[in-house]
């Protein structure tokens, strides 16, 4: 069969699609990169907000009305399916249960929301999209259940892999000739507890910089309160891990981080930040921050706004609370800040972090970095700092060099670079 794959959501569903396409290829199929050459079309969908699910139910809607065959996968599958039987669709597979695509699209298998998710290892066919950066899942699930996220429905709960599986999959893709290489988890700082034998992000990030041939590893995304000293050390230690935390604080009020049930108060939080500000050298934070949270009140929003402002993000995304059926908050707080609220605040969070990212890149004018090429064009590259700055240079350079350029401006959002000498590492 003709196989056309449409991928919402985060890089977990990404590399779930990724995962699809590999066992799917491997059963005899092909996966045709436009909609018009498919037999079936495969939407991999995300639930995280409103307007995320309704995209999904919008592009199926117009799939089935050109006549389409369709088959969703990911959490919108896991958490909506009675839903979804109304649209006509050939198959339902949840979010544990992707190795079931086969038998999907065979059609011996029309519904599978089980968890059979320790069938995919490191021997488990993948066709990546890059070739030379691999995302690798390193626990599935979440057990924090924040009042206002669907996730731990949708994706269960936290399960890590073996370390062993893990090493094995990063010697494969450096014997594959990748050189960077991603750990994902919805909590990637969690990795290793449910083990109950002192496995931890430390450890096998520790272990996994050893391995030739991978020049960067990152990790993402962290929950604040799990970052541990040992972690702190083990990134500041050994040069290939990236030097940037992505740690959400989702607000800067502790009335508010309270309701979300979020582990933290806000001096914990810039507490933390400052810590790895102090011990890991060359460092960057990214953040998350929801607005509009019920009861937000105009004192609660000013709070988030100083802990951005404190916290100086490289990075930051801002989102609208929207609510999401099933949570504590969908239950008992009702959705009370009005839809302009939130618009304004966003437009104030978004223009206070344009001028911390002027600032923080501004400073680095006339330094040279090193960078990793993650994509071009006919005449440009891109590539990617190891504090995760993305550099714009005018040449077109393979995928995957590294090579070290002199940053030259900061114009509208993005970092300029020319070309140095290449360096020694380049391969
Ligand atoms: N595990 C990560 C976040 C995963 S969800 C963490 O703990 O921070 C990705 C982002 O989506 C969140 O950081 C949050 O900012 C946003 N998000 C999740 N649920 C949301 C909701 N109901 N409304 C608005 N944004 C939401
Ligand atoms: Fe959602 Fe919270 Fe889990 Fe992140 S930690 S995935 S925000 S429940
Ligand atoms: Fe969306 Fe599911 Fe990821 S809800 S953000 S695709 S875990």
């Amino acid at each position: 069969m003709k196989i056309f794959f449409k991928t919402y959501g985060c890089q977990m569903n990404v590399h779930d699609t990724e995962i699809m396409k590999g066992l799917l290829i491997n059963a005899g199929h092909t996966i045709v990169p436009e909609l018009k050459m498919a037999d079936i079309v495969v939407v991999n969908t995300c639930a995280v907000r409103g307007k995320s699910e309704n995209k999904v139910y919008s592009f199926i809607g117009r799939l089935k009305k050109s006549g389409y065959k369709v088959g969703v996968t990911g959490c919108v599958a896991q958490s909506m399916s009675d839903k979804l039987k109304n649209y006509d669709v050939e198959f339902i597979i949840g979010t544990r249960a992707i190795t079931s695509i086969t038998q999907a699209i065979n059609g011996t298998k029309k519904i599978d929301l089980e968890d059979h998710i320790c069938e995919i290892n490191a021997t488990t066919p993948v066709l990546r999209n890059q070739k030379k950066h691999a995302w690798v899942n390193i626990i599935a699930g979440c057990d924090k259940f924040c009042t206002y996220c669907i996730v731990p429905y949708t994706r269960g709960r936290e399960l890590s892999r073996p370390v062993e599986d893990i090493i094995d999959e990063v010697r494969t893709l450096a014997l594959n000739g990748y050189n960077q290489v991603t750990f994902l988890g919805q909590n990637v700082d969690s990795y290793g507890k449910d083990l109950k034998d002192g496995t931890s992000l430390a450890k096998l990030l520790e272990l996994s910089q050893k391995i030739d041939g991978i020049e960067r590893f990152w990790f993402l995304t962290s929950y604040p309160s799990d970052i541990t000293n040992e972690l702190i050390d083990v990134v500041n230690k050994y040069p290939k891990i990236s030097k940037n935390f992505h740690i959400p604080a989702q607000s800067g009020s502790d009335r508010i981080l309270k309701k979300m049930n979020r582990r933290y108060t806000r001096q914990e939080y810039l507490e933390l930040v400052k810590k790895i500000r102090s011990e890991v050298d060359g460092s960057t934070i990214g953040g998350d921050i929801i607005v509009g949270f019920p009861t937000e009140t105009d004192e609660d929003f000013e709070e988030t706004l100083s802990l951005v402002e404190e916290a100086k993000y490289i990075r930051l995304n801002v989102a609208p609370y929207s609510t999401r059926i099933g949570t504590v908050a969908a239950k008992f707080y009702p959705d009370d800040v009005p839809y302009n609220v939130k618009k304004s605040r966003i437009a104030k969070l978004t223009s206070l972090q344009h001028e911390i990212e002027r600032m923080l890149n501004e400073k680095i004018i006339n330094q040279e970095v090193e960078i990793v090429i993650e994509g071009n064009s006919a005449d440009k590259s891109y590539g990617r700092t190891i504090d995760n700055r993305m550099v714009l240079i005018d040449e077109k350079i393979p995928e995957g060099e590294i090579l070290k350029v002199r940053l030259t401006a900061f114009k509208s959002g993005t970092l300029y670079g020319q070309i140095g000498k290449v360096s020694v590492f380049a391969k």
